[in-house]
């Protein structure tokens, strides 16, 4: 059951009958800065004046005694209000909600506080953060008596607009809502594990998903696979029991002849690492391999869901990456869709083989451009830590384009350079090129490799290896798989109309 969110007017703040209404306090060295309360709250709130910060995080929560209106009201501090961008909103929202869940509460309401930005940007990014902040993974469990769970779920959100945002802020919702749903459509498919979220569950997954959206829906078995000649696919999937899945969904948006945008992302429901195999320590997590395949399923529900008038297609390979008597061992060699022979030195480099045959597909379908996402190496770790994306490409504009919609969408992206000097630490004696580069610019090289496949389509590359899930979630995120880049993909998309 998802939560219901719904636009209130800002002249009953003081008369609306909720449970608890959370309130934006600003930070001015160390002053709270609160926006204009009706007199009659500004005087029941008193009491707890002097509790209050405005410091990001900061949260009192106090019951207001009043006999009419809302029960308790969360003063959430936000910080410098010259600070206050759609990503500020969002993890507004996100708190509030868990200042709710922290009572017990099912519904709340939020005052969002517009200040310089348009009504729709922040009604939409408090619908995000709320509805985002609401999704919880409980569908694995007998019982939900846990510390963690044993709270009331949040059920229903009253944004409360501060401002008339008319048309503007029920775009907001609309928008926002879609894109939500969307991102935490994500997030379960991450969090269902390998033995349930296999190539074939995902195929079935995108199947209900388009039948219920009306979205067309193509899902490859394994003879298709073969005719399609992706034998880089069915190389990683040697190794494995279960059948691979190629999946492509499209979204007819866009004018008849208007040619397709392309999304295309890593299907891999458990990376073992293969023959190379991984260390057990940990190993669990790569259950979340399928990251950038969950967010290409996310961000067509939305678009589908709020009507995006673009062409677009997703694209995910799917594939376990496991040992057996029949895997890809190092030493072999390999063809390709596009017919480019790799030498497979390091089994565990598995996403970019993938991967390799998805792009020759969309190239070769004719698509005007190329979003590929995948948690694809450890190096981006090093290199970015948890709080950046890593974007490459063949294309200047469009990697900008897709920085500035991360910007926005708040999920950032920061570039590598794809310099040609780099493509040497491929050569292979045996093939066209290896599969690994060495130790030096991991996720450089592993972007290059792919770039063997795109030719001239405009393309850019996000690793998710470090920003897809985790264990220090936003107010917004929980534990687990984050969905991410769905907002960054719908928020790029959207560019492309202006
Ligand atoms: N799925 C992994 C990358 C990964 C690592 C994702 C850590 C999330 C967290 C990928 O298939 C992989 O194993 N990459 C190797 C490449 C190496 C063998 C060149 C890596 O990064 O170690
Ligand atoms: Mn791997
Ligand atoms: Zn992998």
């Amino acid at each position: 059951m998802s939560v219901e969110v719904g636009l209130v007017a800002a002249s009953d703040l003081g008369r609306c009958p909720t449970p608890l209404l959370a309130v934006a306090v600003g930070d001015k060295r160390g002053q709270a800065v609160l926006p204009d309360l009706p007199s009659v709250l500004a005087e029941a709130m008193h009491a707890v004046r002097t509790d209050m910060r405005g410091r990001v995080g900061h949260v009192v929560i106090a019951h207001t005694g009043l006999a009419q209106g809302p029960e308790r009201v969360a003063f959430i501090g936000v910080g410098a209000w010259g600070e206050w961008d759609a990503e500020a909103v969002r993890r507004f929202a996100g708190r509030a909600v868990r200042a709710a869940e922290s009572r017990d509460l099912a519904s709340l309401s939020i005052h969002v506080a517009v200040g310089d930005l348009d009504p729709s940007v922040a009604v939409q990014a408090a619908t995000e953060g709320g509805v985002l902040a609401s999704w919880r993974f409980t569908e694995l469990r007998a019982s939900l008596d846990r510390d963690d769970t044993t709270a009331i779920p949040v059920e229903t959100i009253h944004l409360i607009l501060d401002g008339d945002g008319g048309k503007a802020a029920a775009e907001g919702l609309r928008v926002g809502r879609a894109i939500a749903t969307g991102q935490n459509f994500a997030r379960t498919l991450q969090n269902r594990p390998g033995n349930i979220a296999t190539p074939e569950h995902l195929g079935t997954e995108a199947e209900a998903m388009a039948e219920e959206l009306g979205l067309e829906v193509e899902v490859f078995g394994i003879e298709r696979i073969r005719e399609e000649r992706m034998h880089a696919l069915l190389a990683v999937n040697q190794g494995s029991d279960l059948e691979p899945r190629f999946i492509v969904i499209r979204h007819l948006g866009g004018k008849v002849k208007e040619p397709f945008v392309a999304l295309v992302g890593k299907g891999l429901t458990f990376d073992a690492g293969g023959i190379s195999i991984k260390p057990s320590q940990g190993m669990e997590e790569m259950k979340f391999d399928m990251s950038g395949g969950a967010a290409v399923m996310g961000a067509m529900r939305a678009i589908a869901e709020f009507g995006l008038p673009l062409n677009v297609v997703g694209l995910i390979p799917s594939t376990e990456n496991l040992l057996s008597g029949k895997a890809v061992k190092p030493g072999d060699v390999i063809q390709t869709r596009g017919g480019k022979m790799v030498e497979v030195i390091n089994t565990d480099a598995e996403g970019r083989l993938i991967l390799a045959d998805a792009l020759d597909y969309a190239k070769e379908s004719g698509v005007a451009a190329i979003v590929d996402m995948a948690t694809l190496t450890g190096s981006v770790v090093a290199a970015l830590g948890h709080h950046a994306i890593a974007v490459l490409g063949s294309d200047e504009q469009l990697i900008q384009d897709v920085r500035d919609a991360g910007q926005r969408a708040g999920e950032r992206c920061w570039p590598l350079p794809l310099w040609n000097e780099y493509r040497k630490q491929l050569r292979s004696e045996a093939a066209d090129m290896m599969n690994i580069g060495g130790r030096p610019a991991g996720t450089i090289t592993a972007a290059w490799f792919l770039r063997e496949f795109v030719g001239d389509v405009p393309w850019a590359h996000l690793d998710i290896a470090g920003t897809a899930y985790g264990t220090e979630p936003l107010s917004y995120q929980r534990k687990g798989g984050y969905g991410i880049p769905v907002r960054l993909l719908v928020e790029w998309l959207r560019s492309r109309l202006e």
